[in-house]
């Protein structure tokens, strides 16, 4: 039986956590299988046990084969040192498991098209990937420290670092996911400031020559990729930038299809040689946002098709997870839409927004 374990997290994380358990029981009801299994993570798994990554979470996950994961963080934690910060708890099964890939997808549903920032003519239609590397860089390069220096002075210490095979195998997973797409490939660096940015375009021109000649790439600078993004987003295909960049790229993603709350996203591993599997967790975008946190107000549709990306990637369910996007994109073409997708007009609560999602999946049947 396939496990997956859920890891709510903390703020609205457990509400959308329990909107998607909904619809993996709707598929249970109809054979699926799922074993489910609850595990602490982030602020919540602080609060009981006194560590944002407990060894439990970490045994019961080497356990499943994919992991679902709501949000962590919140106000209450702000004091707490850089270790027991819940998202200590995330980055920490990133890097635990290896999940360098990180696939987030910025469709802009018809239906939301007028949600956006932007204008309507410039997202109507978008569906482009931002490939993220998610285990280097600036977020675990070493030294990363604060440091005193004297007279009443600190120094803090972040380090970007990458090294040769990190930028090949997430060069190689942006080939690969262009193939299944449009076949482009736009790289995003600071080559004009950066070392790591040299490196990082050298290395993908190189993996690029090495059989890939199919996929047009491109590379842009990762500021002039941000201005662009809002400019043109229909001109990208699949984006692949490091960490840093990936995390703010990717917000940019999300406003163009209309809220933060509409991104869904896999973090992946490599594929093991002897069973053909991969390392797997899949999480909305989005954070915990303390500030709605517990009113109904969350939107469960990234943490829904964070669901559905499971289906795909990780069982082979791809029929299944189409049947939920189409049933996402009903529901919004019928305009029922929560408070951050409703532009000030009538909006449904979390569990409203579910119901219909689940009555749309009922119907294609
Ligand atoms: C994300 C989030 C995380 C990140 C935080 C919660 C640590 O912003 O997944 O984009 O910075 O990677
Ligand atoms: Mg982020």
């Amino acid at each position: 039986m396939p496990t997956l374990l859920l890891l709510p997290g903390d703020g609205i994380g457990p509400e959308v956590m329990a909107a998607t358990r909904r619809v993996i029981d709707f598929f249970n009801a109809r054979g699926a299988g799922f074993e489910l299994v609850e595990g602490l993570v982030g602020g919540a798994a602080y609060d009981a046990l006194g560590t944002p990554f407990p060894d439990e979470t970490v045994a019961k996950a080497e356990a499943a084969d994919a992991i679902l994961f709501g949000a962590v963080g919140g106000p209450q934690y702000d004091s707490l040192s850089y270790e027991m910060r819940p998202e200590a708890g995330l980055l920490g099964l990133r890097k635990h498991f290896d999940l360098f890939a990180n696939i987030r997808p910025a469709i802009c549903y018809p239906a939301l098209a007028d949600s956006s920032s932007l204008k309507r003519e410039m997202v109507e239609g978008l569906d482009i990937v931002i490939l993220r590397e998610l285990t280097g860089g600036v977020y675990f390069g070493e030294p990363k420290t604060i440091e005193d220096i004297g007279n009443g002075q600190k120094r803090a210490i972040d380090t970007q670092v990458y090294d040769t095979f990190e930028i090949e195998r997430i060069a190689r997973a942006a080939f690969d996911l262009a193939r299944a797409r449009s076949g482009r490939v736009t790289s995003m660096e600071k080559r004009n400031v950066m070392k790591s940015g040299v490196l990082w375009r050298e290395v993908v021109e190189q993996t690029h020559g090495q059989g890939y000649q199919d996929v047009k790439l491109d590379h842009m600078l990762a500021d002039a990729g941000a201005m662009q993004l809002v400019r043109n987003p229909k001109q990208f295909d699949v984006i692949v930038t490091d960490n840093l960049f990936g995390d703010m790229l990717s917000d940019i993603a999300a406003e163009l299809t209309g809220s933060l709350g509409m991104l869904p996203s896999a973090s992946l591993g490599a594929v093991d040689p002897k069973t053909g599997r991969r390392r797997a967790l899949y999480e909305p975008v989005h954070g915990s946002a303390p500030d709605i946190a517990g009113q109904g107000k969350a939107n469960p549709i990234a943490m829904i098709s964070s669901f559905a990306m499971a289906l795909n990637y990780s069982f082979g369910m791809g029929t299944e997870a189409a049947r939920i996007e189409s049933a996402i994109a009903a529901t919004l073409d019928k305009r029922i839409f929560t408070p951050d997708i409703a532009g000030g007009g009538p909006a449904v609560s979390t569990t409203e927004m579910t119901d219909a999602i689940l009555a749309e999946l009922e119907l294609t049947e």
